[in-house]
């Protein structure tokens, strides 16, 4: 694994969902509820069923996760405060233009040393996104989903796995050449039914391998905030041309004051909200209104959800605060 002065890297996002909990007597339950919570529902009266819930502080230690985690205004203060610190002493300009032009590259370098290693499957995935799920089922009809930004394929194989759908054809790209080998390498990497290539969400033309307006679902999965803010209209741009009406965006990633945002050192800043990890790897954090923002000008936001969660490490008597947006916008014409 690579040494990195902010060590959370994508350790937190491959907890996303799955993290489970545990019974009285310690043993680890498998999640199967979602604990997001639709921000346009408002706090009161949204409990989410099957979600658990930290009462009184005193109880944390008694479970190793807990959902809806709300905090309190000290806790916000400071996390405040840390940002305000972080954006006191940015990383100098003249130094972060190797981020930005290199990012491909330092991805490459990231699964040169971590292969398949770092990302565990996502699991989670029918539980956030059963759309996804229904289109493995066997009677789905024909169906086309990309997932961009794709990795190792984390959420590529198991949904593969998962297939029963003769008619379904799931495409993959990442712009790291080394994430699509690792992917073309995979045992289960069947080329009758998905196909990985390398593509630059950012580009201006839609990968050659997609015509206009075919896909039913893009996958957008912490994929986002590794993309530098100014190029986030042309991702929007690019996820519409693709897309059906009627398709679907199915999205997760970073929240605002998530604790890996809170556990950068001052210095690594590139603008607000952006950062450049010790492995050269560049990291957005999120608000719901960002989100509502950025795909609300072409899309109808069915979905802006908020995953708040407490990871507990009762052995080494840790507490993290983890803050995960996830969304899913309709493409409901061709304009
Ligand atoms: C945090 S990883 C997530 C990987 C995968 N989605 C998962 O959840 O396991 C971010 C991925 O986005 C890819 N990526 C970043 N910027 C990209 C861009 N402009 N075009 C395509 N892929 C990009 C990176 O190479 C990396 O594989």
């Amino acid at each position: 694994m690579i040494k990195e002065q902010n060590s959370v890297h994508q350790t937190d996002i491959s907890s996303a969902s799955s993290s489970g909990t545990s019974n009285a007597k310690g043993i680890k339950l498998k999640k199967d509820w979602s604990s997001v919570r639709d921000v346009r529902e408002g706090t009161e009266g949204t409990q989410v069923f099957g979600t658990r819930t930290l009462d009184k502080k005193d109880n944390v230690w008694n479970h190793n996760a807990w959902d809806n985690v709300e905090w309190d205004e000290e806790q916000e203060k400071s996390a405040q405060d840390k940002v305000r610190k972080q954006a006191s002493n940015p990383m100098p300009l003249e130094e972060q233009e190797k981020y930005h032009r290199e990012a491909a590259e330092f991805w490459n370098t990231f699964y040169r040393h971590n292969v398949n290693k770092f990302f565990k499957d996502r699991q989670w995935l029918g539980i956030e996104f059963p759309e996804l799920i229904a289109a493995t089922k066997l009677n789905a009809g024909p169906k086309k989903i990309f997932e961009i930004g794709c990795g190792a394929g984390n959420a590529l194989f198991p949904l593969l796995t998962e297939n029963e759908n003769p008619e379904l054809f799931i495409y993959a790209c990442d712009f790291s050449s080394n994430a699509i080998d690792v992917v073309i390498n995979n045992k289960n990497y069947d080329p009758k039914k998905c196909k990985a290539f390398i593509w630059d969400l950012t580009s201006t033309e839609i990968p050659e391998y997609i015509k206009p307006a075919s896909l039913d679902l893009v996958v957008l999965i912490f994929v986002m905030s590794a993309i530098h803010p100014q190029d986030w209209n042309q991702v929007v741009k690019n996820v519409y041309k693709m897309l059906k009406p009627g398709g679907l965006v199915l999205f997760r990633d970073y929240g605002r004051y998530d604790m890996a945002q809170l556990r950068f050192k001052e210095g690594r800043m590139l603008s607000d909200n952006f950062y450049v990890r010790g492995d050269g790897t560049r990291v957005y954090f999120f608000t719901s209104e960002e989100i509502e923002n950025l795909w609300g000008t072409k899309f109808i936001i069915e979905q802006n959800a908020i995953d708040r969660r407490l990871i507990v490490n009762r052995h080494r008597r840790l507490q993290m605060y983890r803050i995960w947006l996830q969304g899913k916008f309709r493409k409901v014409d061709n304009k």
